[in-house]
């Protein structure tokens, strides 16, 4: 069978890197990486970490409207498909990478795997929420990573046939790294000590580009920075905006954006972690520490309703008061870490299994 997968950013690029070797040896593979995300340390830097092979095409359509970003990446992936002609298509999750990949394929009559399938938000605002349900409803098998991804598709008129319960490969991401993150001397470079500090991440559009939001999640970091120390590895999208954002008090210890291993090291450690991020929220859980979510709605339900992840939303008090009872409270720190990891690992081997099961034929 002829196998393409399409990536383009970061997050994809590490929660595919558990999978794309699995697909090297069962499937004819080919991969086509967009460049969506081109700065070393959101691209590169983690094909050299994680020891993936190299693309077999990169489109380096780089940063522009999502009109022309998406437009760009259509045209190329188009043109190697119809020239390779694969039995299916896989892209993942929800940024225009795997929405221009499903649209150039399923026009092309290529039949579509969806990766991480089902999330919803139910917030159109956020440009991933379109991409994620144009993406599900041009699919052929949906891979869904908890039970709500397979619910929203089901009521979204999805026949259960072409869904499979899967998991997360964020798990089998961490599992796979998690030893040659403790080499890492992050927290020495970074004059910190386990335990004793907050890592924040911030790059959603609808927290980063509306500037009320983001002054007010600005002065909650700035309240807790003088109570404990606080990292902030600055997403390239957030760096842009930052100039002309709320000054960030200067105890925030603002870096560039971290390579997965001291990433991993860094999270793992922390006291707890504040994010809007998608990725970081099922990180947390996989590593056991507690999360605190920047945003009004989350796609990943199941960790805050199992009591591990919280939903603070974007409101100052409301950041402050989360956070500060996580401070203060050793016990209600120790109540989240007793209920144990939800996220369970071998979603990796599960997708290329679906995937033979499904379209069936192996390259043996
Ligand atoms: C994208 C995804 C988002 C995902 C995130 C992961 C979409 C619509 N959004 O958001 O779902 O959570 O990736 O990180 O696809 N930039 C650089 N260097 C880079 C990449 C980006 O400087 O390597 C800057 C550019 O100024 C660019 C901006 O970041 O305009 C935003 O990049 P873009 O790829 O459009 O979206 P992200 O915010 O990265
Ligand atoms: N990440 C990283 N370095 C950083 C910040 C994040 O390697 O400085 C990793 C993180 O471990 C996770 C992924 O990037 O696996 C999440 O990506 P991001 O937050 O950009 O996107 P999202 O998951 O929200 O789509």
């Amino acid at each position: 069978m002829k196998v393409v997968t399409v990536f383009g950013t970061r997050p994809e690029i590490i929660k595919l890197s558990p999978v794309t070797p699995l697909m090297d040896k069962k499937f004819e593979h080919v991969i086509i990486h967009t460049g969506q995300h081109y700065n070393y340390e959101m691209d590169k830097i983690f094909f050299d970490e994680l020891e993936l092979r190299n693309p077999d095409y990169s489109l380096n359509v780089g940063s522009d409207t999502h009109a022309v970003q998406t437009a760009k990446m259509m045209v190329g992936i188009e043109k190697i498909l119809m020239d390779y002609k694969p039995d299916i298509v896989n892209v993942f999750a929800d940024p225009n990478t795997p929405l221009a990949g499903a649209l150039a394929a399923a026009k092309l009559n290529i039949p579509v795997v969806h990766i991480e399938a089902g999330c919803r938000s139910f917030n159109k605002k956020m440009p991933e929420e379109i991409n994620r349900i144009l993406v599900d409803h041009c699919s052929e098998l949906l891979l869904a990573s908890d039970k709500t991804a397979v619910n929203n598709m089901i009521s979204e008129g999805i026949h259960e046939k072409n869904i499979r319960l899967v998991g997360s490969t964020i798990v089998d991401a961490v599992n796979r790294n998690i030893k040659l993150a403790r080499k890492t001397g992050v927290l020495k470079n970074l004059g910190l000590k386990a335990g004793a500090y907050i890592v924040l991440t911030l790059h959603r559009a609808e927290n980063t580009d509306n500037a009320e939001v983001l002054n007010g999640i600005i002065k909650a970091i700035n309240h807790l920075s003088k109570k404990i120390a606080v990292v902030f590895p600055v997403h390239p999208r957030t760096q842009k905006i930052l100039g002309r954002a709320l000054k960030i008090s200067d105890s925030v210890k603002r870096i560039e954006p971290l390579g997965y291993l001291e990433f991993l090291q860094l999270i793992s450690n922390a006291k707890f972690i504040i994010t809007d991020s998608g990725g970081i929220q099922e990180e947390a859980d996989a590593v056991d520490v507690p999360c605190v979510i920047a945003r009004n709605e989350t796609e990943w339900v199941e960790l805050v309703d199992a009591g591990r992840n919280i939903l603070a939303s974007t409101d100052t008090e409301k950041i402050i008061g989360v956070s500060e009872t996580l401070l203060n409270d050793e016990s209600r720190l120790n109540e989240i870490k007793k209920i144990g990891s939800v996220r369970k690992a071998g979603a990796s081997q599960k997708i290329v299994g679906e995937i033979e099961e499904y379209f069936g034929g192996s390259k043996k």
